[in-house]
């Protein structure tokens, strides 16, 4: 069976980071399933129906990472994600990528409990979230994205919310997955456990 690994957690945990990471280590692809909604989001607030966008969803929705990297865009990403055939509409993408035969990573908020319940390794990535929005923040800023400290702890609390309440696939930590609580770790130290604990895995 294809090795997958699964990294969820809530809104700038460092899911991201530690999964590319992850994938590089062990020489697995990698998949942002965040930018799949972002995507959606985009075609969203440029007037479509999100249960349409999602259906008709391509490649080239994902070239240009740093405008789906933006502040609006994620907002309206947590949006469609409540709806139930928009995230039905993205399923078959994101299990045939797990089944990879070289390895996957996936990373989201869903992945451990829906998309691949058999994963071999799950990770539930947090972070407090005054360091999530920290984070955010210096990303942001560090990609010419403009934006305040307040109002990015605002949306990672909103999101947060959003994520958490929804009736399909709420951001919750599967049954069997271990907590990475990145708080007071650096970035490197974060990697280093996630290598180890992925390592601890492999057949
Ligand atoms: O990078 P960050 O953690 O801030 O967000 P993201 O992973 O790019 O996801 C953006 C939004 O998409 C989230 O707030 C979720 O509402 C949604 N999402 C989801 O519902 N399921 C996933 N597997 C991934 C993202």
């Amino acid at each position: 069976m294809a090795f997958c690994v699964a990294i969820d957690g809530p809104a700038a945990a460092g899911k991201g980071t530690i999964a590319r990471a992850v994938a590089a280590h062990f020489g697995f692809a990698h998949l942002d399933t965040g930018l799949l909604y972002r995507a959606v989001g985009r075609r969203m607030l440029a007037g479509e129906r999100p249960e349409d966008a999602a259906a008709a969803l391509a490649p080239d929705d994902l070239a240009d990472e740093n405008a789906l990297r933006r502040p609006e865009i994620a907002d309206a990403a947590s949006k469609v994600a409540v709806i139930p055939e928009v995230r039905a509409a993205l399923v078959d993408f994101q299990r045939a990528f797990a089944a990879r035969a070289g390895g996957a990573v996936l990373d989201g908020r869903d992945i451990g409990t829906v998309i691949c319940p058999d994963a071999r390794v799950k990770l539930f990535v947090t972070a407090s979230p005054e360091t999530r929005a920290e984070r955010r923040f210096a990303e942001l800023t560090g990609r010419g994205i403009a934006a305040e400290y307040e109002d990015v702890l605002a949306d990672v609390r909103a999101r947060d919310a959003r994520d958490s309440a929804r009736a399909t696939a709420p951001l919750v930590a599967a049954p069997d997955a271990t907590l990475l609580d990145t708080t007071t770790l650096s970035i490197e130290a974060a990697v280093a456990e996630a290598v180890r604990l992925v390592g601890a895995g492999r057949p």
